[in-house]
């Protein structure tokens, strides 16, 4: 595993996610209570930014249509999205967020 730090705990918003770019990819890291979670920035609709979206409990909400994704795991739990987004590791460590981009949790091919 490969960690690189993708921004301050402090910068995360409790209500949406914030975009950040790790490595060759644009991610979007969120909070659900006390742990952080880091998606690929990118809706497997429609390839729209999730970043815009809302944050609720554990889920993102894209902006466009509505689906909302479960951080923990990046699979929509409402339609029109049917497929995962790529989720990966994350460290929190001195007040930051590390994120490993180099595989993902969940199996999900990055694009
Ligand atoms: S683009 Fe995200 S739900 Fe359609």
């Amino acid at each position: 595993m490969s960690f690189t730090r993708a921004c301050a705990t402090d910068d995360v918003p409790v209500d949406e996610g914030l975009a950040v770019t790790v490595g060759e990819y644009e991610i979007v890291v969120a909070r659900c209570g006390d742990d952080f979670y880091a998606l690929q920035n990118l809706c497997s609709h429609a390839a729209v930014e999730l970043s815009e979206g809302e944050v609720s409990g554990c889920a993102i909400e894209c902006w466009l249509h509505g689906s909302t994704f479960d951080l923990r795991t990046g699979k929509p739990t409402t339609f029109p999205a049917t497929e995962p987004v790529a989720t990966f590791a994350v460290e929190v460590r001195d007040a930051a967020v590390y994120v490993d981009t180099t595989t993902t949790l969940n199996g999900v091919t990055p694009t």
